[in-house]
């Protein structure tokens, strides 16, 4: 059913997420009054606090969060917002809750950031205190399990109360301007698609690299890893958008199906397609930063860091690989995709001395949002000692291109699509699903193989197994 929800239910409302991204995206967008004058917001988690002491602490948190100059009309946003504290592992709470919350006119909607430990106590509670009824819809932040098994659990959970077109699961990658760019790259652009295939590509590389170490995330990340936090979700994710045959339309039926094939396609990797990796102390950016164990307080068997060679079985993608990086500690904060096309069939200026290099399209996610085509040129010159030619960037930035636009945080697009219940950008079941399973083999075959992640020296761009990993296919990292 169609609705635009005007109330907002936020469970893990004290959370760091709540704070650095949920409430400081929801007064951008009032300050943007994009925002409808009816929404209103109630915060809920296990703290004791009253309607003025939420208020308080979602100001302080906007202070730290949010810029300056997006803040505009600021009393006016607290003042849409309540609080209801509630222990989500027990029944008693949610009638209060349900008061709360009030009777929405036209529909409520809830995001749970809470651990997912607790998804299946909350549904519980929620149907109890009449709280999923078919005006609701809920919105599921990561992580949604370990493993296929976990997920399946949890879906299944969700599943018993919200049926699928009511159940928003975050990816904020894809709230992100520039992967949404990706789509229109590939598809408002008549010169891509022709060339973007097997036939054309020699491979893609997708790079994620972070320079943040383990934040105050300790527990969560020991029990994940770079695997299942990054891969299983953001790079599949960026994978299929870039992988995917064109969808009919711009919707979330559409364009979730094609991505779901792509998922699909994805080939099991064999052992030596992967490497792992786990960073000691270093330098980045001329600090010294600790080791993942010095952080950590012991030893651990945690990958910080993997590379994937991965392949797309079908027939668009037969025999491109797709290299996958990501790791906390790399020298730079740097998301892009690398298209390197294959070279041309026929150098007609090798006679006369000339060497050439295959084109290259860099789709740059962050922080700098540009997209470089790599051209070949001539130098200029009478060409007495025979041709040279020489590789020059075709370059766009985002940023220059659209000078006037606002850079929004990920999360303010996806919590008003979540309000106004538009699904295209938030994942479905079965994509989750086919993500599990590709992952679950990998972990499945590094314990068949006993593999181990390689140390790395923060600052530096991973194990040099990574490095091997590509240049005996003639590849190089992009950096
Ligand atoms: C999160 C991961 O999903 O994404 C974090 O749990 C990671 O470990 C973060 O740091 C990266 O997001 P972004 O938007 O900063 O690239």
């Amino acid at each position: 059913m169609s609705f635009t929800a005007d109330r907002l239910l936020l469970f893990g409302a004290t959370g760091d997420l709540a704070q650095r991204m949920l409430l400081p995206s929801l007064a951008a967008l009032h300050a943007d009054g994009l925002l409808a004058g009816n929404l209103r917001i109630i915060g809920t988690a296990r703290t004791e606090m009253d309607d003025h002491g939420f208020r308080q602490f979602a100001r302080a948190a906007l202070e730290k969060f949010l810029p300056a100059d997006r803040r505009g009309g600021m009393a006016d946003f607290l003042n849409r917002l309540s609080y209801q504290a509630l222990d989500a592992t027990s029944l008693d709470g949610y009638a209060a809750l349900a008061t709360k919350v009030g009777e929405p006119q036209h529909g409520l909607a809830i995001f749970l950031s809470t651990a997912p430990s607790l998804f299946e106590p909350t549904i519980k509670g929620l149907q109890s205190a009449g709280l999923t009824g078919e005006n609701v819809r809920m919105c599921l932040e990561k992580p949604l399990g370990t493993n296929l098994a976990s997920s399946c659990e949890i879906n299944d959970a969700v599943a018993g109360a919200f049926p699928e077109s009511r159940i928003f699961r975050i990816d904020h990658y894809l709230g992100k301007e520039t992967v949404q760019n990706l789509l229109a790259l590939r598809f408002a652009n008549l010169m891509f698609e022709p060339l973007w295939n097997a036939a054309h590509i020699d491979h893609v590389q997708i790079n994620v690299a972070e320079t943040v170490g383990l934040e105050s995330r300790v527990a969560y990340y020991d029990d994940s890893g770079a695997l299942r936090d990054m891969v299983q979700n953001h790079m599949l994710q960026l994978l299929a958008l870039v992988a995917m045959e064109p969808p009919g339309h711009f919707d979330s039926t559409a364009v979730r199906d094609e991505k779901v094939k792509v998922l699909r396609s994805l080939r099991k990797v064999s052992s030596g397609e992967t490497v792992t990796g786990q960073y000691r102390a270093g330098a980045i950016g001329g600090q010294a930063v600790p080791g993942y164990d010095e952080e950590l307080g012991k030893d651990s068997a945690t990958e910080t860091f993997v590379a994937i060679k991965a392949h797309v079985d079908n027939w668009r993608w037969k025999g491109v690989p797709f290299y996958l990086r990501t790791g906390k500690r790399l020298p730079k904060r740097v998301t892009e995709i690398v298209i390197q096309f294959r070279c041309v069939p026929h150098s007609i200026f090798a006679g006369k001395g000339a060497t050439m290099q295959p084109n290259r399209l860099v789709i740059g996610i962050q922080p700098e949002e540009n997209i470089t085509l790599s051209l070949m040129a001539k130098v200029p010159g009478l060409d007495r000692e025979g041709i040279r030619l020489r590789q020059v960037p075709l370059d766009i930035a985002m940023a220059d291109a659209f000078s006037g636009a606002t850079r929004r945080i990920a999360y303010e697009r996806l919590l008003l699509d979540l309000v106004e219940g538009d699904q295209t950008l938030f994942v479905r079941r079965d994509e989750v699903e086919a993500q599990w399973e590709w992952i679950d083999a990998i972990r499945a075959q590094w314990d068949a193989d006993g593999q181990e992640p390689k140390t790395y020296t923060a600052g530096s761009w991973g194990p040099s197994a990574a490095i091997a990993l590509t240049e005996r296919d003639g590849v190089t990292w992009h950096e």
